[in-house]
């Protein structure tokens, strides 16, 4: 079972306990890196933490990011090398993240989503495999190789 890193900063504060809430009972290891209360704290600060976490274990672990919008998250997110973070609303765009994507990072809108779904979501996240097929490994490729422009 992979380890989940989570983080949100004060617009997604309460999804966050409620989806490491879920996840532990799961059974998941979950790493919650803050941020700790409602208070407003900078999102990239969370995104960096989380990002440097899964890139130290990309092959076992996921990342989890919730920020008002989720916007911010996923644009911190995706600066940094491996980390291909999807900003997901539904279980369509959800399940699409992994499937064709291969997205570690799931990024949600606190202002956005019920906690409810955000912690329906978080589930379908990480119980979702990759397709593999090549098409979709060729296009994640040339993406990648956007990092040296
Ligand atoms: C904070 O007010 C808000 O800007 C932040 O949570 C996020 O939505 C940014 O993208």
């Amino acid at each position: 079972m992979v380890m989940v890193v989570i983080g949100a900063d004060h617009g997604g504060f309460s999804h966050k306990e409620a989806v490491v809430k879920h996840l532990r009972s799961l059974g998941y290891e979950v790493v919650d890196v803050g941020t700790k209360s409602a208070d407003s704290v900078d999102y990239p600060d969370f995104a960096k933490l989380v990002c440097e976490k899964v890139q130290a274990d990309p092959d076992n672990s996921v990342g989890i990011l919730i920020c008002g919008t989720g916007i911010g998250m996923s644009m911190a997110a995706n600066k940094f090398k491996g980390i291909r973070a999807a900003l997901c609303h539904d279980e369509y765009t959800t399940r699409m993240a992994r499937e064709h994507n291969n997205a570690n990072v799931l990024c949600m809108g606190g202002r956005v989503l019920s906690e409810e779904t955000a912690v329906k979501l978080a589930e379908l996240f990480l119980k979702t495999p990759f397709s593999g097929e090549e098409r979709h490994n060729r296009r994640i490729g040339k993406v990648d190789s956007f990092l040296q422009c």
